[in-house]
């Protein structure tokens, strides 16, 4: 492990079979070459072995199922693997699904994260020698107008019931590092996109459909503004927050990569045509707008400075280079989208833009 501050043994991965988590891991298991990895997740539609495919025989990986929110998993995992560092990403995560059953959010995004910080500080007790990474997201600050930028001090106001819970997990990983002195750092970050994101995201939707020739629903006018990351930086700013991030502090991440969501599907659906050799413009024929989601936030975007001035950090792959990965990545894994395609997500996604 390079040097830093936080060097563990044993690092417990959650949600290690979803989109980040198993990009996460690949990229763990080269950064860190002498660390032993555990992955839990309780496999629910958004995780999939597929994911971790290359990796799941590497010989200082192992793959546990199983649910956050149950305390004797999670302690037996602790217990039985000798667990020094946890990156917590399990949850639910699309905002959709939120609206129609927060309750499923509030299960594993809150209680879930509870869980596990109890059973990190049962297991740990006052050790420094650990560290405890929380993976969240930057809804947790609301909806920025068309100036400004979120960042470390910006006040929490979540509009989402995905951002209500995620928050109400940021705010329990802070109060176990005030209350019982557990060595935590949170991530915030933006939009992320890439390989293995799972086709209910605005991205893997927009190739999937494109490469179907369906129609590709985009939320209003499409003028919501998101800030992209391309899933390896944010890897990257994972691992280095973890090795070299101050405890009790918090680090905003993203991509510095504003885009209409209206631009954003115009430039993938160039990339789409373009890779298979259609003519330009093709795909573009089939955006349809739909019904906006209700309380959808108007922009996103971050200030990296700290990350930037304090642990040298900042994105390396421009949007279009990223996307254009990305687009490579789908058309070359047909067989992978088969795959996750069969776990009830198009049923989901198809009554919810019918409802709109
Ligand atoms: N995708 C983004 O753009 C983004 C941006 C910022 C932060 N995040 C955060 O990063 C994390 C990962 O996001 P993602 O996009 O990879 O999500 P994802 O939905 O692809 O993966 C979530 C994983 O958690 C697992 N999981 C769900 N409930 C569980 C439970 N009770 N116990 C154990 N495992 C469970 C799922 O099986 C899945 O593998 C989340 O915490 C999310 O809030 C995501």
């Amino acid at each position: 492990m390079p040097t830093g501050k936080a060097v563990v043994v044993a690092l417990l991965v959650t949600g290690a079979a979803g989109f980040i988590g198993s990009n996460l891991v690949r990229h763990l298991l080269q950064r860190w070459p002498d660390q032993r990895l555990v992955s839990f997740d309780l496999l629910t539609y958004a995780g999939h072995l597929a994911n971790l495919a290359d990796v799941i025989d590497h010989p200082r990986h192992r793959f546990l199922q199983g649910d956050i929110a149950d305390r004797e998993a999670v302690a037996a995992v602790f217990d039985q693997h000798d667990i020094d560092g946890v990156i917590h990403l399990a949850a639910e995560s699309h905002v959709d699904r939120s609206i129609l059953d927060p309750m499923a959010f509030v299960r594993t995004n809150v209680a879930g994260t509870v869980v596990l910080l109890q059973e990190a500080t049962r297991a740990w007790g006052d050790r420094q020698d650990v560290r405890f990474h929380h993976v969240s997201t930057d809804e947790v600050f609301g909806a920025l107008g068309s100036e400004g930028f979120f960042d470390e001090d910006t006040r929490y106001r979540p509009n989402s019931p995905y951002s209500a819970s995620k928050a109400a997990s940021d705010h329990f990983v802070r109060a176990w590092h005030e209350t019982y002195g557990l060595p935590a750092v949170i991530t915030n970050c933006t939009n992320n996109y890439g390989p293995y994101q799972f086709p209910e995201k605005l991205i893997p939707v927009v190739i999937t459909r494109a490469l179907a020739g369906e129609k590709i629903p985009v939320y209003g006018r499409g003028e919501n503004v998101r800030d992209w990351l391309f899933v390896e930086d944010h890897c990257d700013a994972i691992g280095l927050v973890f090795e070299r991030g101050t405890a009790g502090e918090t680090y905003c991440i993203g991509g510095e990569t504003e885009a209409t969501n209206l631009e954003l599907v115009r430039l993938l659906l160039d990339l789409v045509d373009a890779a298979r050799g259609a003519d330009p413009g093709t795909s573009a024929e089939l955006i349809e707008f739909v019904t906006d989601r209700p309380g959808h936030d108007f922009r996103y975007a971050m200030d990296i400075t700290r990350m930037r001035s304090e642990l040298g950090w900042s994105p390396s792959v421009s949007l279009r280079e990223g996307l254009a990965r990305t687009v490579e990545w789908y058309l070359d894994h047909r067989e992978w989208m088969a795959d996750v395609q069969g776990s009830g997500h198009r049923e989901f996604t198809d009554t919810w833009y019918e409802k709109r």
